[in-house]
């Protein structure tokens, strides 16, 4: 939303289509915009990438690009379907008529989409996608066409009282020029804020449109007080009587919504998260932020953050693919999760986040740790040396199975929540779940401000940096080493346990490199999968502490090329996998010198005996192993417990290079999202 300077159409389009860009890994199915065209808005929409939009909108003909605007709203969204086959009709933005009256972009899910349907169609409304967003479209109008003196904040407070589900929405209407009204409640959302001065403020007070005595810093002068319909009969009404200028007199200024701050970045680092519930009004260069009722936990405002992340983090520079650039990028991510925390000479740790409240961790009765995906399998990376190391029970959960079961959770529980995003609805919910039962609740992501990190008492932000790639790579290894670095603090009192403690922070001292000397296997994975792109299946077998390293390996082949793909634990091998392996099924064994080698071994052999023809990721220069492989990919030895890191860098880059030769698209696989925001 730009107050800034006129801008032509060609910019305003410009502007939309890189944000979604940006965004692209989080929705690819399609896209669309909506722009001002003279009195009404114009919607563009594709199915495919993004770069179908870009080229449909160039190609637009009778199109006046060079038409400039003072102030313009442009809205525009890339989709990951929930509702609705990926087509045009089901592109956002999605509109409430013809005329194209009110325009929104949805990111989320609507589950009582249906019973509103089945309102607004007994009412008269003709419904022209699949969508569940388009019933927010059509009841905003049908409020509007009812109760025509609400301002579009009222509306869309109206509005989204009425919606079950998670959504984040941004919304402009012909009706209101200018203004744009967003609002979220489970999916993130965050507000940009450019301005040609320096801000008059870094806090924007809330306003609940329930009841006025809203609390205002001293330094926050009301600017515009405007009046508000009287109560109109059937309808709740909002009850706000002063809105305030944030920035003072400075009108100078663009707004961005976007879901996350990689959209933004390039135009201000200065952002707003919004929280569940907040409504956020731009009118007239002004931004308010409203609340329809006060909860208990409700703070008087909502913080303009100065974000430290760069542009380049989010360019793919030299790479074909963001997840290359991010599996190379590890040497790197991983010292920037140690970054200040570890002092490798003096063997001492600090985690900032969860310094204060590491006295009351250890008086827990146990640990649970709770993720989906990729950020499960860096808990069950983790949990043997946790167990070890804090001489805690540790339960590994995944949050959707935790969430079904209705699992008992105690006051004196320690609950982690992982998650690159911080903004996986399971994870989420789970993490609300486990806070309303008393538990104490950690937060281990890789993004500030995401709904994880604001709704947990303590955590450790990984520090990752952006990780764009679909398939989740840095962010693994960095969860696994907070996990870790978590596990050295607990223990940093413990005599007996200091041998261990600082073989283990060496060993964190040294990874960088190895993992560097790992990533020079590059070439050599690469002719492995060669041979092995046109199997149809694929099985990485392991146990112990490389057990996570198969899951990990498996699903990472599976998410990207789309090949079947199985991480078996060696120990259950008699027990059915082994009925799978013949001298065709392609097998990779992890086989690392730690206490269940003789195990491994046993099952190699197994593997072996029935022509199998193990690919095995060992240590360097074990010779002993490397007798029984067909082929082999080695890394360098480090302490047991990290071992894990370093073999499970081979398998990102097979999966990699598996995906690549199949032709699949490696940062998009087909069907999946970066961030799920919805169960
Ligand atoms: C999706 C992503 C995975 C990720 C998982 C959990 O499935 O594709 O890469 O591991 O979600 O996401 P989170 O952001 O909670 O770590």
């Amino acid at each position: 939303l730009n107050y800034l300077e006129p801008r032509t159409r060609r910019e305003i389009l410009e502007y939309l289509i890189k944000g979604l860009q940006r965004l692209e890994y989080r929705g690819y199915d399609s896209a669309g915009v909506a722009i001002d065209d003279g009195e009404k808005t114009s919607i563009i929409r594709q199915s495919g990438k993004v770069k179908m939009l870009e080229d449909k909108i160039w190609n637009l003909e009778n199109f006046d690009f060079d038409k400039s605007f003072d102030i313009h709203v442009g809205i525009a969204h890339t989709r990951w379907a929930t509702h609705g086959a990926p087509s045009d009709l089901n592109s956002h933005p999605q509109r409430s008529d013809e005329s194209n009256e009110f325009a929104v972009v949805h990111n989320g899910i609507i589950t009582n989409y249906s019973d509103i349907k089945q309102f607004l169609l007994k009412k008269g409304y003709k419904f022209e996608s699949e969508t569940d967003t388009e019933v927010i479209a059509k009841l905003i109008k049908h409020i509007h066409d009812n109760h025509p003196s609400l301002s579009f904040r009222e509306l869309v407070e109206q509005a989204i009282q009425q919606l079950e589900g998670a959504f984040a929405l941004v919304l402009k209407s012909t009706k209101y020029p200018g203004q744009c009204v967003a609002t979220r409640r489970g999916s993130p959302l965050l507000v940009g804020i450019k301005s040609k001065n320096n801000l008059a403020t870094d806090y924007i007070p809330v306003l609940f449109s329930k009841d006025s005595e809203n609390k205002m810093k001293p330094d926050h002068r009301p600017c515009l007080t405007s009046t508000i319909p009287t109560t109109t009969a059937g309808m709740k009404r909002s009850e706000s009587t002063t809105e305030f200028c944030p920035l003072g007199e400075d009108k100078e200024v663009e707004y961005f919504f976007a879901s996350d701050a990689s959209a933004v970045i390039e135009h201000t680092n200065r952002v707003i998260f919004l929280e569940d519930d907040d409504v956020a009004a731009i009118s007239d260069g002004n931004l308010t932020i409203h609340r329809l009722k006060r909860t208990l936990d409700d703070t008087t405002g909502r913080e303009i953050i100065t974000l430290k992340m760069e542009i380049q983090q989010i360019m793919k520079g030299n790479y074909s693919s963001f997840m290359q650039k991010e599996i190379f990028e590890q040497p790197e991510s991983v010292i920037n999760t140690m970054r200040g925390r570890v002092n490798f000479d003096r063997e001492t740790l600090v985690l900032g986040g969860i310094k204060d409240y590491i006295p009351e961790i250890k008086r827990c009765r146990r640990l649970l740790l709770i993720g989906c995906g990729t950020s499960y399998h860096s808990a069950i990376a983790t949990r043997q040396i946790l167990e070890e190391l804090t001489e805690l029970p540790v339960m590994v959960e995944l949050a959707s199975d935790f969430l079904d079961r209705n699992t008992p959770i105690f006051r004196d529980d320690v609950c982690f929540f992982i998650s690159q995003s911080g903004e996986t609805a399971d994870t989420l919910m789970a993490l609300r779940y486990c806070k309303m039962r008393g538990a104490l609740i950690v937060g281990v992501t890789n993004t500030v401000g995401s709904s994880i990190c604001r709704e947990s008492h303590c955590g450790v932000h990984i520090n990752a940096g952006p990780e764009i790639g679909v398939a989740s790579t840095k962010a693994y290894t960095s969860q696994f080493i907070s996990l870790v670095m978590f596990a050295l603090v607990m223990c940093e009192d413990k005599i007996s346990m200091q041998p261990r403690r600082s073989e283990i922070i060496q060993g964190l001292k040294a990874l960088p490199e190895q993992i560097k000397e790992v990533l020079k296997l590059d070439e050599k994975v690469y002719e492995l999968a060669g041979d092995m792109y046109q199997q149809k299946s694929l099985l990485v077998m392991g146990r112990g502490y490389n057990t996570a390293t198969c899951m990990e390996g498996a699903l990472k082949i599976k998410e990207l090329t789309y090949l079947h793909s199985e991480g078996i634990l060696s120990g259950e091998l008699k027990h059915g996998p082994l009925a799978l392996v013949d001298k065709a099924m392609p097998v990779i064994m992890v086989v690392t010198r730690d206490p269940v080698y003789p195990k491994c071994m046993n099952a190699l052999q197994q593997v072996t005996a029935r022509d199998g023809q193990p690919i095995i990721i060992c240590e360097k220069g074990d010779r002993e192993t490397q007798k029984h492989a067909f082929h082999t990919l080695e890394v360098p030895h480090t302490v047991d417990c990290l071992q894990g890191i370093l073999t499970v860098i081979p398998l990102q880059l097979m999966s990699y290079h598996i995906a690549v030769l199949r032709g699949c698209n490696v940062d998009c696989p087909r069907n999946l999202a970066k961030s799920v925001t919805v169960e």
